[in-house]
C-alpha cells in the first residue's frame, strides 16, 4: 500500500510517498481503506521538530512514528475474528491523535479505539476534519467550564480549532465574539458568531470590553496580556495550555451535532494524497481556514 513517510526531519519534501506492505488485521481490529485525512499543524510540527526537548518526545534523529495524520474517514475492508461493532463495509471516521498513522492507504484500528460510524450526511471529506479542531475545541471549552449566558471570546476563529470552538460555544448558550483576519470575517459570523472582530483592525485587549471566558485558538495571546480583557472572574485558556487527549466520548458527542446540524467541520483546500508534501506546505504558513484535507482515489 501507499504511505507518506516521514524519513526525517525538516521541510514539507522529507514527506514522501512509499509503497510499504499492508497491516495485518489482529482478532480485535478492523481494515479501513481511507478515503480521507488531514494535514494539521500538529502534523507539521511533528515534521519540522528542530528542539531536542520535541525530539526527546517524538524521536531524537528522526521521527520515531514516520507515517503522521492524526484523523481519518474510510470504508471498512475486514474486521479480525472477534470484532462485534463493526462489519465490513461500514464507512467510519475516527480520530488517532498523537498515536498517528493516518497517512497511508489503509490503517489497522482497534474495534474499541476512537472510531465510530459517518455521519451519513457528511462526504469522507468532511467527517474525516471533525475530530483534530472538534475534540480540541470541546477539551478546553469543558476546561474553561463553559455555560449558557456566557461572553466569551474565540481568538484564532478562522482555524481549525477556532471554527470549532465557535460552533461548540454557540451550542453551548454562550455570547460568542470571535477574532479573526480581514477575509476570514464574513463566514465567521455565518458559522454562528455573535460578534466578530477583525484582528488586523482593532486590538480585541484594548477594547475596553470584558469577557468570562476568552479561549485563544491558536496559541497567539498570552494570559498576563489577555487578563485586561478579561470579567473579575473571567477566565483565560489557550491551546498551548495542556493536551487535549483523543477519547470516544467527544467523538460521539461531535458525531451527534452534526447529525443534530449543530456542528458542520470547514473545509478550506483539499489535496490528493500525492500532492500531501504540498498540502504540509500550505498548512505550515498557519493561514488555512478550518481545515486542509488529502483525498485518496
Ligand atoms: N493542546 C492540544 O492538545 C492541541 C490540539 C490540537 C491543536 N493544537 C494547536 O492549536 C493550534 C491551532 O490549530 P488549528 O489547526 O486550529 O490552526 P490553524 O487552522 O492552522 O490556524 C490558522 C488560522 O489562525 C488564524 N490566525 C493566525 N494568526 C492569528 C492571530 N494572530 N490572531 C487571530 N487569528 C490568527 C489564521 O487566520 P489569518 O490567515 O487571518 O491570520 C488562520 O485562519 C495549533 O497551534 C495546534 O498545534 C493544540
Amino acid at each position: 500500500m501507499k504511505a507518506a513517510i516521514c524519513t526525517r526531519y525538516g521541510p514539507p519534501d522529507v514527506v514522501q510517498i512509499q509503497e510499504i506492505g499492508m497491516p495485518s488485521v489482529q482478532d480485535n481490529e478492523v481494515l479501513i481503506k481511507l478515503h480521507a485525512t488531514t494535514v494539521t499543524p500538529g502534523d507539521c510540527v511533528i515534521r519540522s521538530s528542530k528542539m531536542l526537548l520535541m525530539r526527546l518526545f517524538f524521536g531524537i534523529l528522526k521521527p520515531r512514528k514516520q507515517i503522521l495524520g492524526s484523523e481519518l474517514s474510510g470504508i471498512i475492508e475486514e474486521v479480525g475474528s472477534n470484532v462485534t461493532k463493526f462489519q465490513k463495509g461500514d464507512e467510519v471516521f475516527a480520530y488517532r491523535g498523537m498515536k498517528l498513522g493516518a497517512h497511508a492507504a489503509y490503517i489497522t484500528l482497534p474495534e474499541h479505539g476512537v472510531l465510530t460510524i459517518k455521519p451519513a450526511r457528511l462526504t469522507h471529506q468532511e467527517a474525516a476534519a471533525i475530530a483534530f479542531g472538534g475534540t480540541t475545541a470541546l477539551h478546553f471549552l469543558r476546561k474553561g467550564n463553559v455555560q449558557a449566558g456566557m461572553h466569551i471570546l474565540i481568538n484564532g476563529a478562522s482555524g481549525s480549532v477556532g471554527s470549532s470552538a465557535v460552533q461548540l460555544a454557540k451550542h453551548f448558550g454562550a455570547e460568542v465574539t470571535a477574532v479573526c483576519g480581514s477575509s476570514n470575517v464574513d463566514w465567521v459570523k455565518k458559522l454562528g458568531a455573535d460578534h466578530v472582530i477583525d484582528y488586523t483592525k482593532e486590538d480585541f485587549m484594548k477594547s475596553g470590553k470584558r469577557y468570562d471566558l476568552i479561549f485563544d485558538a491558536v496559541g497567539k495571546s498570552s494570559n498576563p496580556a489577555g487578563k485586561a480583557a478579561l470579567t473579575a472572574n473571567g477566565k483565560f485558556i489557550s491551546v498551548k495550555g495542556g493536551i487535549a487527549r483523543e477519547n470516544l466520548e467527544d467523538l460521539l458527542f461531535l458525531k451527534q451535532l452534526v447529525e443534530d446540524r449543530a456542528f458542520q467541520p470547514v473545509i478550506d483546500r483539499s489535496f490528493p494524497f500525492e500532492q500531501i508534501a504540498s498540502a504540509h506546505a500550505y498548512v505550515e504558513q498557519g493561514h488555512k481556514k478550518g481545515n486542509v484535507v488529502i483525498t485518496f482515489n
